[in-house]
């Protein structure tokens, strides 16, 4: 969740270059910031609190830097407990993503042997425990090995130690990537960072220790022995996104549904065959994901039952546990994730393994975690999505899944051909539905709370639509299969609560509901293949295979202006981080 840099230079601009970098991550979602620069004779530290703001012209000059944005696990948001964090004397600093599961006991070990703590994070064991292994006389390098092999959980780390001229960088479950370019060196925890500025690069694997100064030097963190490991050159050109003239990444992001829709088609075709057969030898598919990829899940486990005819259930990764037993060889599980880094996902995808089940994995960032763990990999190419709101990734994950479904039928043109013409519908209903989307926003800004209601695949799209709802506008909202209401939700319906209802088919169940709700005097909202007198507004979609996930991008256009009509960074919600990489 936290994005750190490092930075070693042969001139005194790596504390401009870390915070360049550090610029980059601004997307996730952190709450404060923090940048510790050495200059060979001091070293000086930076953190605030809030977004990334100016660097002081003071701490422009210095050969070597780390810096950090915090989203915060253990201690409150505040200044003392930003990182850089160094240890007691002031030897070691350095920045950390991941959390530390044993960091009271060792506290406490700490504690007994003299140290004390300025900050109530997790973290600050670490360059503690490092500090105390080399007043036992180990190396900078030993010194960190042992103590981050006393360390539970997962872990990325970048320090640099008073009176040495080079950097560590190690990692265990998260990622980290090291970039070289002239006279300089980068390390970071997304590719992104670093990418305009590096022209070969390196994914440190999980275990391993970098030593970089003048060169590289890689080791095994448990045994210490040397790794030989080879920059590459990567197509990083097209990591950056600009907001191309659009107010919010949002906007920009939902405008781009339908070329990502399209995008996604474009798969290898030996890789589609491949995956086809997959699909089709698994006597059981499990589709797993969290948020937004679950939700997709669901979609998609529906799409292979109801076309393919597959035995395939959607499950949310950290509930895969309660399946381990029904897992095995003949099981397939499909791993969904935008940026592959999900915590959850990965620890699901890695129990999984063990059992013997094969691995598809559905992402959109290159080489991330959770393609390293997997036996097939397909990327979304949706292109990079800032807005921590997933938009486009969700259209583009659809309409794979959507394809490989009839892939497997032997259906594959005619779906692309539909996906194609869903691509376009979205384009159009886009463009025509802003204004009522808008309208509609300015209707629900004062509410409280909203249902979006489907039924069929339709209740996933409203699981989907609530949680873009909550997301960015912060209303409450609950989607749910509309025949699920009078079992018990439709209590709640009063004078005025908004109802959102999906209908994509000429005899929905969802418009019963819609009757239901309106003659409790809901104010019912309807997105549809069709207008009917009992929706207050109403917002057209075309019919179609896809109508579905036309009317889920039609629910996120009515969240973007929710957000904006509430004055909220749609971009930037409040608590949330674009990568959820903790436990
Ligand atoms: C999406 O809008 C959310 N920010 C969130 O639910 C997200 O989908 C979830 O954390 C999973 O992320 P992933 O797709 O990168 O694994």
């Amino acid at each position: 969740m936290c994005g750190i840099v490092g930075v070693i230079s042969e001139e005194q601009n790596a504390g401009i270059l870390a915070y360049k970098a550090l610029k980059k991550l601004d997307y996730r979602g952190y709450d404060s910031w923090g940048i510790a620069i050495s200059n060979g004779k001091g070293i000086s530290i930076y953190r605030q609190v809030g977004k990334i703001g100016e660097l002081p012209k003071k701490m422009h000059c210095g050969n070597l830097a780390v810096a950090h944005t915090r989203w915060a696990t253990h201690g409150k948001v505040c200044q003392k407990n930003t990182h850089p964090h160094a240890s007691l004397n002031k030897n070691i600093f350095l920045v950390h993503n991941g959390i530390v599961e044993n960091f009271q006991e060792l506290k406490s070990f700490l504690k007994s042997s003299g140290f004390s703590f300025r900050s109530d994070t997790d973290t600050e064991v670490i360059p503690n425990l490092i500090e105390l292994y080399i007043n036992r006389g180990k190396s900078l390098r030993d010194a960190t090995r042992l103590a981050l092999k006393k360390i539970k959980g997962s872990f990325a780390v970048i320090l640099f130690a008073k009176g040495h001229n080079y950097m560590i960088a190690a990692k265990r479950d998260l990622p980290l990537v090291i970039g070289i370019a002239e006279r300089k060196k980068f390390v970071a925890s997304d590719l992104l960072a670093i990418a305009k500025k590096a022209r070969g690069f390196l994914f440190l694997s999980d275990n391993e220790i970098a030593e970089i100064g003048n060169e590289a030097k890689f080791f095994d963190i448990g045994s210490g022995r040397p790794k030989f490991k080879r920059f590459e050159h990567l197509a990083v050109d097209n990591l950056e996104s600009y907001k191309n003239g659009n107010k919010h990444y949002m906007i920009k992001e939902i405008k781009e549904c339908p070329i990502a829709m399209k995008n996604a088609c474009i798969q290898p075709i030996e890789l589609l065959d491949n995956t086809t057969k997959e699909i089709r030898k698994a006597k059981k598919i499990f589709l797993i994901g969290c948020g937004t990829s679950y939700h997709a899940a669901l979609f998609g486990a529906w799409l292979f039952r109801s076309i393919a005819k597959k035995d395939a259930v959607a499950v949310l990764a950290p509930d895969l546990k309660s399946y381990s037993k029904l897992l095995g060889k003949a099981a397939l599980v499909v791993a969904l994730s935008q940026s592959g880094e999900t915590a959850d996902v990965i620890d699901a995808v890695r129990l999984a393994r063990r059992s013997g089940a094969k691995i598809l994995s559905l992402t959109n960032v290159f080489n991330s975690t959770l393609t390293r763990h997997s036996h097939i990999k397909m990327m979304m190419n949706a292109g990079p999505e800032i807005c921590v709101a997933s938009t486009k990734n969700y259209a583009a994950q659809i309409s794979l899944l959507y394809l490989l479904a009839n892939a497997c039928i032997s259906r594959r043109n005619y779906a692309k051909k539909e996906i194609f013409i869903a691509a376009k519908q979205a384009q159009e209903t886009i463009r025509e539905n802003s204004r009522i989307a808008r309208a509609i926003s300015k209707k629900l800004a004062n509410s409280k709370s909203a249902f979006v209601i489907g039924s069929e695949e339709n209740a996933f799209v409203a699981f989907e639509g609530a949680l873009k709802i909550k997301e960015v506008s912060y209303i409450h909202a609950e989607g749910l299969p509309a025949k699920e209401l009078k079992h018990g939700t439709i209590a709640l319906v009063e004078k005025g609560l908004p109802v959102i209802v999906i209908c994509t088919k000429s005899d929905d169940f969802a418009l019963h509901s819609a009757h239901e709700v309106k003659s409790r005097g809901a104010f019912v909202i309807g997105i549809s293949t069709e207008k009917n007198n009992v929706f207050d507004f109403f917002i057209r979609v075309p019919r179609g295979p896809l109508s579905s996930l036309l009317t889920a991008i039609q629910l996120q256009l009515i969240a973007y202006y929710l957000a904006v009509e509430r004055k909220n960074d749609p971009d930037k919600p409040r608590n949330l981080a674009k990568s959820v990489t903790v436990r």
